[in-house]
């Protein structure tokens, strides 16, 4: 996450989603943020400002012309100036037109006003307010200006209408400013990452497959997409939710898998393969199902698949190339191994026995080599953590 430092100031409208809005405030302190809060008057009707001094740990701010003890500068104007990005969240149809429209009525509205950061705003509203045209032509207006207005879920609302205007879960509103604070280091790269399992199926009911959770692979896929990146993500089966990533591709099998990665490979400017493809598949495939009278044992003749990354790599103009390897003994030379014998620029060593890494984990612990032979152990940290190491290892060593 960027948001570790980062000065946020989040600015809270009159509406039921108002009582979401302390969840985003704790969320964003937990990871590390500075939160400022700005409530209007509407806002106070729903939650209590205590309730975001408290998850905050700072003032909360209403009042155009209160006195705040710690500013010698007019509130409005400090407060936008100490923003990094200013988050409004709930906001309201009110709210947004007077955004639009340059209103600067109450303090949230001045506030808007003076800004000079990064912006967002995240609707909350009834579907027949969001849908009127006076709204709809406000967040155009606002999307024009370069500022970022979220969209909504669509639902069965709080006023009991069915349709768009529920807003966005915290999680999913603190990943939207995690990402709008990214530097796009990537951007204009044309990014390749496989991720999952694949599986290789015997008859109609059973398979083949292993335990990759896809995590790794996901990870990075976001990471990438956050930082400016076209991803495409070709993944195996997964329980995964679908990440946000410019292309989505789910394919089954490993021979699936070799024909959504040879098609795109081409037009690749990284190639990053964390899935883990089966190397083996039945070598025929029963349309009906086995049954037991078959006998008491039953034997699965097996063929190999390709090994897709030696394929690719073997075709590579400019493309990065970048494994994984998974291996539960002499790691280190079995990876230097899969380095050269399958052309990459880096490999990226998982040992699967390693406590709190490999396959199911939410955690890893890696080696990266690159092509110069150089070697770094990266300790433990949450998969999402490391996929960031990952990508700023990638563009120091060949961006
Ligand atoms: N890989 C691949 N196609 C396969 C198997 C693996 O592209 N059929 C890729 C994986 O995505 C990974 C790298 O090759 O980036 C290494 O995978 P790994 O399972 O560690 O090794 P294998 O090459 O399959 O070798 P082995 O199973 O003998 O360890």
């Amino acid at each position: 996450m960027e948001l570790k430092d980062k000065n946020i100031l989040l600015g809270v409208t009159g509406g039921i989603a108002a009582y979401k809005a302390p969840g985003i405030c704790s969320l964003l302190s937990k990871q590390g943020a500075n939160v400022k809060v700005i409530m209007t008057e509407a806002a106070q009707k729903f939650v209590s400002k205590l309730t975001f001094q408290t998850m905050s740990r700072n003032l909360v701010y209403t009042d155009m012309f209160e006195e705040y003890p710690q500013d010698a500068e007019v509130a409005h104007i400090q407060l936008a100036k100490w923003a990094d990005i200013f988050v409004i969240a709930p906001a309201s149809a009110n709210s947004i037109a007077k955004f639009a429209n340059g209103i600067g009525d109450n303090l949230l509205s001045a506030t808007f006003l003076a800004a000079r950061s990064k912006i967002m705003i995240v609707p909350a509203m009834n579907t027949f307010m969001l849908n009127n045209p006076a709204t709809k032509e406000n967040m155009q207006k606002l999307r024009n200006r370069g500022i970022e207005v979220l969209g909504t879920h669509f639902d069965l609302l709080a006023c009991n209408d069915v349709g768009s205007g529920k807003m966005l879960e915290p999680e999913e509103i603190v990943e939207e400013i995690d990402s709008l604070l990214r530097e796009k280091d990537l951007a204009g790269k044309n990014v390749l990452v496989t991720a999952g399992p694949t599986i290789e199926a015997i008859d109609p009911v059973r398979y083949l497959t292993n335990h990759s959770s896809g995590k790794m692979g996901y990870a990075l896929a976001e990471e990438a997409q956050k930082r400016g990146a076209n991803v495409t993500l070709i993944s195996g089966p997964t329980s995964l939710s679908r990440p946000k990533v410019s292309k989505f591709i789910s394919v089954i099998s490993s021979l699936d898998m070799y024909q959504a990665v040879t098609e795109h490979f081409i037009t690749a400017d990284i190639v990053v393969k964390a899935a883990a493809p089966a190397d083996y598949r039945p070598k025929e495939y029963h349309p009906q199902k086995i049954k037991k009278e078959t006998g008491d044992e039953f034997r699965i003749e097996l063929e190999r698949n390709p090994d897709i990354l030696k394929l690719v790599a073997a075709k590579k103009q400019d493309q990065i190339m970048v494994g994984f390897a998974a291996e539960s003994e002499n790691e280190l030379a079995n990876a230097m191994a899969k380095l050269t014998g399958k052309n990459l620029d880096m490999i990226i060593v998982n040992n699967i026995k390693a406590e709190n890494a490999g396959f199911q984990s939410d955690t890893n612990v890696v080696t990266t080599i690159d092509k110069h032979k150089n070697m770094e152990r990266i300790g433990e940290m949450p998969k999402t953590q490391l996929a960031k190491v990952i990508w700023d290892k990638i563009k120091r060593t060949f961006l």
